[in-house]
């Protein structure tokens, strides 16, 4: 095994003597990359984000946009990055280095003020202008830096935007979304928006667009010990299986989006930390006799952009994942760990019950397959033994035609949930033929809503149902009072999602 080290904007750098718990963040500043800022140390602000190459969706490499401040450092060992320092690119000695282009644009359209955000706003936004696909958007003219600028070139005003011009994309195909988990507190978030909608193409010659059609770094087995506590990665499925046999303290992380959290702010340390989320078994998502399997250590992001293509689409997980997080937790979060701390507010859950989703376990003897509805067994417990990984997420085909998932959260995007409602309906000639509805938030674990499930079924999808299915619906689990909501708030909101299902789909039902 050779020395666990990074490559940081082109230099390799030792990981040593950083302990195996120290961030992505904490090593890039100790080494005097102090672009890299931290904000929240959990992953909320999108200071810290930098960018990482992995294994791309449409080319051999995607530049990924990763809260640093959630990352341990050692899981980037032979992984490379780059920061907000790298992406100007050095001139002559004595000279000042030139701006990359999204750092121009931030520049010149007054996208920065105190300017503490805005290398990790940087980051993000060079993630996206690296995103393969988006750069088929490119504008043909700059949006005036004209305060009054021409209406045709204003983001709010295009009166004939083209396809890819919404409010959330700007005309260069840019996606306002991936700088969704980055906080700006003092320059307003219009200049930033400005900026991200004026940047075209990367040039030719891009060092870093180029470095896309060439492989990602490929995973190196890790084992990094200080002071007692050791970080590992196994090269193979079994060797990690066998390593949780040997030992069950061990914590398992994929993109550390949750244990990171509870280094950062619980000031928690494991004596063995095992990260899975390279692993190839856990990184497929094929369609298999029936089902689709999606490995549970693809990130939301891998996900999202793969459904669809040569897998079927999935309308219910698509629903799902702009409002389960930012992109740059997405660019880390995977269902594997959703499903594995077993929150009763994980937002995957209530979906992937209203799918009829199973849990492919498997262990060093092999693997057994568990209904999802049979996973959990209390709060944040499951029947998942130490030693077993989640390999795979199964969701049976044919997929239910009327899906809908209600998140009721205080903000639209990046909250966490006071109630998550997901619904999968297969309704004909007006019946519902069949009904899987999957509740957060109201028990200590995510539950099947088996109750109104059955008083849908076999009845006619009209306002009289489901008024009476939604009073069913009311009394389902045994909901909390806390500071995020009531109980009687949350039972309410629950005979309400079914009430506002029924009416967006009666339309189409009818027709
Ligand atoms: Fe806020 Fe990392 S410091 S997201
Ligand atoms: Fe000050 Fe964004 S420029 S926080």
């Amino acid at each position: 095994m050779t020395e666990a080290r990074i490559t940081v904007n082109g230099n390799e750098t030792p990981l040593s003597p950083a302990a195996p718990h120290t961030t992505a963040l904490d090593f890039l500043r100790e080494r005097g990359l102090t672009g890299t800022k931290e904000g929240c140390a959990e992953g909320e602000c999108g200071a810290c984000s930098v960018m990482v190459a992995r294994p791309g969706v449409h080319k051999p490499t995607d530049w990924v946009a990763v809260n640093a401040c959630l990352v341990p450092a050692a899981a980037l060992d032979g992984q490379e990055i780059i920061t907000s320092e790298g992406l100007a690119t050095a001139g002559e000695p004595g000279t000042m280095p030139s701006l990359h282009p999204v750092q121009e644009e931030m520049a010149v359209r007054g996208g920065s003020q105190c300017g503490y955000c805005t290398p990790g706003f940087v980051c993000s936004m060079a993630a996206e202008y690296y995103r393969p696909g988006r750069c088929d958007h490119t504008p043909d003219a700059k949006p005036s830096l004209d305060p009054d600028p021409d209406p045709k070139l204003s983001p709010d005003s295009d009166p004939e935007p083209s396809p890819a011009h919404d409010p959330e994309h700007g005309p260069n195909g840019f996606d306002l979304h991936s700088l969704s988990g980055n906080l700006c507190r003092c320059t307003g978030y219009r200049p930033i928006r400005d900026a991200a909608f004026a940047v075209g193409a990367p040039a030719e010659g891009d060092p870093l667009a180029h470095r896309r059609d060439e492989a990602p770094p490929v995973p190196v087995a890790t084992e990094y010990t200080r002071d007692g506590s050791t970080f590992l990665r196994k090269d193979t499925l079994n060797e990690t299986l066998q390593l949780l046999r040997e030992r069950p303290d061990a914590v398992v992380v994929a993109g550390s989006t949750d244990w990171g959290v509870e280094v950062n702010i619980r000031s928690r340390r494991a004596s063995c930390v095992v990260a899975v989320d390279r692993l190839p078994e856990l990184r497929e998502l094929r369609v298999e006799s029936g089902h689709i399997d999606i490995g549970a250590g693809l990130t939301l992001t891998e996900i999202e952009r793969r459904l669809g293509g040569d897998v079927p689409a999935v309308p219910l997980l698509a629903d799902l994942f702009p409002q389960f997080a930012s992109r740059l937790i997405r660019n880390g979060a995977t269902l594997g760990g959703n499903l594995g701390t077993g929150s009763p507010i994980g937002d995957s859950p209530p979906v992937l019950l209203a799918l009829d989703a199973s849990l492919v376990l498997a262990d060093a003897d092999g693997e057994r397959v568990v209904p999802l509805a049979e996973y959990f067994t209390g709060y944040r417990q499951s029947v998942r033994r130490p030693d077993e990984l989640i390999r795979a997420v199964r969701v049976p085909l044919p997929l239910s035609p009327v899906t809908a998932f209600h998140k009721i959260a205080k903000r639209r995007f990046d909250d966490i949930s006071s109630v998550a409602v997901a619904f999968a309906l297969d309704i004909e000639d007006g019946i519902v033929r069949k009904a899987r509805i999957g509740l957060g938030g109201v028990a200590a674990t995510p539950i099947r809503s088996l109750a109104t499930e059955a008083a849908l079924e076999g009845r006619p999808w009209s306002a009289e149902t489901v008024d009476a299915a939604a009073r069913v619906l009311r009394g389902e689990g045994t909901p909390m009072s806390d500071h995020r909501a009531s109980a009687l708030y949350r039972s309410a909101m629950l005979g309400q999602s079914l009430l506002k299902l029924h009416a967006q789909t009666t339309e189409a039902v009818s027709s």
